[in-house]
């Protein structure tokens, strides 16, 4: 019985004797296996053959020391094999006693634990590196919080910033919209006096005619041509003053007067390109400053002579009704100049937006007419296709136009 029991322990342990002073006196096939040495190789050294120099020499003072008191010693212990590799034996050493209580021996018996000790280790190190990463995650987390905390600030600033800068910039816009159609303005004045003062040159020329020929008559006749000339003149200037004057008043006015003043300013102009307007005004009244309205209007017949002229158009034609729909006033304008290609339909109303050279077109006209719709009228503005050309439309409700 006795006998199979060791047998048993044999076959399933790691064992070794020693004597008392350490020297091994037997070891099984399992304590040669793992330590590399033959049983020659082991007999009749000292155990710490197969003793680590990393495990500390208070160790085996703890294992002696627990021995020799006659106690069992069980830790799990790290071993050098043969070949200089590493193997744990979790270890348990226990004194063996002759009937008078005297220590005869030692046996130690072991079980091989190197891969758990391994997988613990490398347990450990991951832990250990799980540890560290998450450390480093939480101050990277740290770090990009308190930056995109910085970033939200220095954002809100640089919103502020460019909030400020953009209506300075539309100020710029709105006196250059202003100071291009003042330009206008003139070459329109300088139009519409050109021939009175052909006129009047002529007149004078024939006044000092009439005075050298001593023809009372005539000089007074063509003194009054004159006079109406020069007043014809002033008038003129009257008409552009008055559509400058910085009136910006809110009044009720009909559309159709907003209009005509509009056609009336730039009557030479449609006379001298020949263009046909084709009107057809409803009587509605809206609120607003008329000369803003105008302004609009004059942008709009302006563009559509500049594509009757870029796209040779022979017959030009421009229609424009006033109308209501759905309580809001409808003004539409709409050419035959050919209309302009699809993928530039949709920037027309962008600032700066042009396709005339720098000299004939800022690409203010339709953004300063935008607003102007949806600013000062509480309106719309939108640019649809016909059949040769383009039709804008404005929308302008009533409601809030009367409140
Ligand atoms: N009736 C139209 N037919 C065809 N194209 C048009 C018409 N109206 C506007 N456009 C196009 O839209 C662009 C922008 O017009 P917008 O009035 O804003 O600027 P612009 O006429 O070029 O310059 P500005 O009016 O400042 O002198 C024009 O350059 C033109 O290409
Ligand atoms: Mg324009």
């Amino acid at each position: 019985m006795l006998q199979q029991y060791m047998e048993a322990i044999e076959k399933s342990n790691i064992i070794s004797r020693t004597d008392t002073d350490g020297i091994i006196t037997f070891v099984n096939d399992e304590f040669c296996k793992i330590s590399g040495f033959t049983k020659d190789e082991l007999i009749g050294k000292n155990h710490n053959i197969v003793r680590h120099p990393d495990v500390p020499a208070s160790a085996f003072k703890l294992l002696w020391d627990t021995i020799k008191n006659k106690q069992t010693y069980k830790s799990t212990v790290k071993n050098l094999s043969k070949d200089g590799s590493t193997f744990y034996v979790n270890t348990t050493v226990t004194p063996i006693l002759d009937k008078d209580d005297n220590i005869v021996e030692y046996i130690a018996i072991r079980y091989d634990v190197t891969k758990e000790v391994l997988l613990k280790k490398e347990l450990e190190k991951k832990e250990y590196e799980l540890e560290q990463l998450n450390e480093s995650l939480e101050i990277r987390v740290k770090e990009q919080t308190q930056q995109l905390q910085e970033l939200n600030q220095t954002l809100e600033l640089r919103v502020q910033e460019e909030i400020i800068k953009n209506e300075e910039k539309q100020k710029v816009m709105f006196w250059q919209s202003r100071l291009a159609s003042l330009g206008q303005m003139l070459a329109n004045i300088a139009h519409q006096w050109r021939q009175p003062l052909t006129e009047l040159s002529l007149a004078t020329f024939n006044i000092k005619k009439a005075a050298i020929n001593k023809n009372d008559e005539d000089v007074k006749k063509f003194y009054a041509e004159s006079k109406d000339i020069i007043k014809n003149m002033s008038n003129t200037i009257d008409d552009f003053t008055n559509f400058f004057k910085p009136n910006k008043q809110k009044k009720y006015f009909y559309l159709k007067d907003s209009v005509n003043e509009s056609l009336s300013i730039l009557k030479k102009i449609i006379k001298r390109e020949n263009i046909i307007i084709e009107t057809n005004f409803m009587n509605i009244e809206v609120l607003g400053v008329p000369n803003e309205l105008s302004q609009v209007i004059i942008n709009l017949i302006q563009n559509s002579k500049d594509a009757f002229n870029q796209n040779n158009i022979e017959e030009k034609v421009i229609k424009i009704t006033t109308s209501k729909e759905d309580r809001c006033a409808i003004i539409k304008i709409e050419d035959n100049a050919g209309g302009i290609s699809e993928e530039n339909i949709d920037k027309i109303f962008e600032p700066y937006f042009t396709t005339k050279h720098s000299s004939s077109g800022t690409g203010l006209g339709l953004f300063m007419s935008k607003m102007i719709c949806e600013q000062a009228f509480n309106g719309t503005i939108l640019v649809e296709r016909n059949k040769d050309g383009l039709t804008i439309i404005i929308k302008i409700p009533l409601e809030s136009a009367n409140g």
